[in-house]
C-alpha cells in the first residue's frame, strides 16, 4: 500500500504544504510573507498572523496539485521546531485537528533534519516533467547546514541518524549576510541581493576580520563588527562610500563569508576522512558557496551534494520527506506535542 505525507512547515515567514508519495514529491506550495520587508527583518506577531491566513489555501493548493484527495493522506508530518513559537503554533494545530479529523498518525520533524533530507528530494516521472533522479549523497556524508538561523556541521549516517559536530557559538552565516545586508541599506533577507550584486565587484577589494575558533565551530558576530567599523570609518571619510562600492563591498563580505565557513568543512573532511559532502539551508543557494565547494571537490576528491535551489529555502517538501522517513519506521508524536522554538 502507498504511503502518502503531508507535510506543513511554518517555522519563520514562510508558510508551506507538501505532499510526498512513497518518497516522490508530487506538490510543494509556498505563500511566502511580503509584509516582514518593510522591517529590515521577520517581525514574529506579524508572521503569525500570516501563517493563519495562508495555512489552509497552501494545504488546498498543495492537495490539488499533488491530485490527492484528503482521505488518501497517510499521515501528516509538521515542523515542531526550532523556530518562532507563534509561527509553529499555527502548524501544529492546523496539523493535529487534521490528523484528529482523518484518525491519521501525526509526525513530528526537527526543522534542521528536515533541510538536510532536503537533499533526497525526488519528483516522480511523469508527462510534463523529464526524469529527475536527483544526485543524492551516500551515507556517512558531512553536511554542512546553513541558513538564517543556524550554522553547523553534521555527520549524516542514516536518514535519522545524524551528530552534529560543530556550530556556530554566535550569529549564523545567513544572519551575517541579512545583519551587514541591513547596514548597507538592502531589504531583507540580504543573502540574495548581495549573491547578485557581488557579481559584478571585487572579492578581494577590502578585508574583514575572520574569527578565531577552536574545534568545528563557527562564529560571526567579530564579522559583523569589522564590517561595521570599517564603514564608519570610510563613511567618515566620503559620504558616499557605500554608493559608490556596493559591488565590492558585497563582493569582499561574500567572500570572506564563503571562506569562513569552507574552512571549517575542510577541516572536519580531513578529521573525519568523509569525503562525501552536502550543503543545505538558504545559505546553499548561495552561487559563491557554491562554486567555492565545487572548486575544492575538484582538489580534494569530494563528492558534493545539493539540493535544487527550491528545496534550499524553507519548505515542506523537506518536512514531507522527513515525515515519510518517520513513517517507515513508526516514529509518531501524540496529540499532546508541543512546539519547540530550540531543539
Ligand atoms: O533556510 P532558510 O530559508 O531559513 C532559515 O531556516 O533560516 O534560510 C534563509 C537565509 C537568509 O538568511 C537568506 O539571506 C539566506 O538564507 N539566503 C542566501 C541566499 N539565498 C538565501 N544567502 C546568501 N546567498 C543566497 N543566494
Ligand atoms: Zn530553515
Amino acid at each position: 500500500m502507498s504511503v502518502t505525507i503531508l507535510g506543513i512547515e511554518s517555522s519563520c515567514d514562510d508558510t508551506s504544504a507538501a505532499i510526498v508519495r512513497d518518497g516522490f514529491l508530487l506538490s510543494n506550495r509556498i505563500a511566502n510573507q511580503d509584509v516582514h520587508r518593510f522591517f529590515g527583518g521577520v517581525v514574529p506577531e506579524l508572521a503569525s498572523r500570516a501563517h493563519q491566513q495562508n495555512i489552509i489555501p497552501v494545504v488546498d493548493l498543495a492537495m490539488k496539485e499533488a491530485g490527492v484527495k484528503p482521505n488518501e493522506i497517510s499521515a501528516v508530518a509538521f515542523t515542531r521546531g526550532p523556530g518562532l513559537m507563534g509561527s509553529l503554533l499555527v502548524g501544529a494545530s492546523f496539523s493535529k485537528g487534521f490528523a484528529v479529523a482523518r484518525n491519521i498518525p501525526l509526525i513530528a520533524v526537527n526543522h534542521l533534519q528536515g533541510h538536510v533530507l532536503a537533499l533526497f528530494v525526488r519528483r516522480p516521472t511523469d508527462n510534463r516533467q523529464p526524469i529527475t533522479d536527483n544526485f543524492q549523497p551516500s551515507f556517512p556524508f558531512l553536511c554542512l547546514l546553513v541558513s538564517g538561523g543556524h550554522t553547523q556541521i553534521l555527520i549524516v549516517r542514516d536518514h535519522l541518524d545524524m551528530e552534529m559536530i560543530g556550530q556556530t557559538i554566535d550569529d549564523a552565516a545567513g544572519e551575517a549576510f541579512d545583519k551587514c545586508g541591513k547596514v548597507i541599506g538592502l531589504p531583507y533577507p540580504a543573502g540574495p541581493v548581495i549573491d547578485k550584486l557581488a557579481k559584478e565587484g571585487d572579492p578581494l577589494a577590502f578585508t574583514f576580520s575572520r574569527p578565531r575558533i577552536s574545534d568545528l565551530n563557527y562564529s560571526f558576530s567579530g564579522l559583523k563588527t569589522s564590517f561595521l567599523y570599517f564603514l564608519r570609518d570610510r563613511l567618515r571619510e566620503d559620504p558616499g562610500f557605500i554608493g559608490k562600492n556596493l559591488n565590492s563591498l558585497c563582493a569582499s563580505l561574500q567572500y570572506t563569508i564563503v571562506e569562513i565557513l569552507l574552512n571549517k568543512l575542510r577541516q572536519a573532511s580531513k578529521q573525519t576522512g568523509i569525503r562525501e559532502i552536502g550543503l543545505a539551508g538558504g545559505v546553499s543557494a548561495n552561487s559563491a558557496l557554491k562554486a567555492a565547494v565545487q572548486a575544492e571537490a575538484v582538489k580534494r576528491r569530494w563528492n558534493v551534494c545539493i539540493p535544487e535551489l527550491a528545496y534550499t529555502m524553507d519548505n515542506a517538501a523537506m518536512i514531507a520527506m522527513t515525515g515519510y522517513y518517520k513513517y517507515l519506521k513508526g516514529e509518531f508524536a501524540g496529540q499532546d506535542v508541543a512546539p519547540l522554538a530550540r531543539m
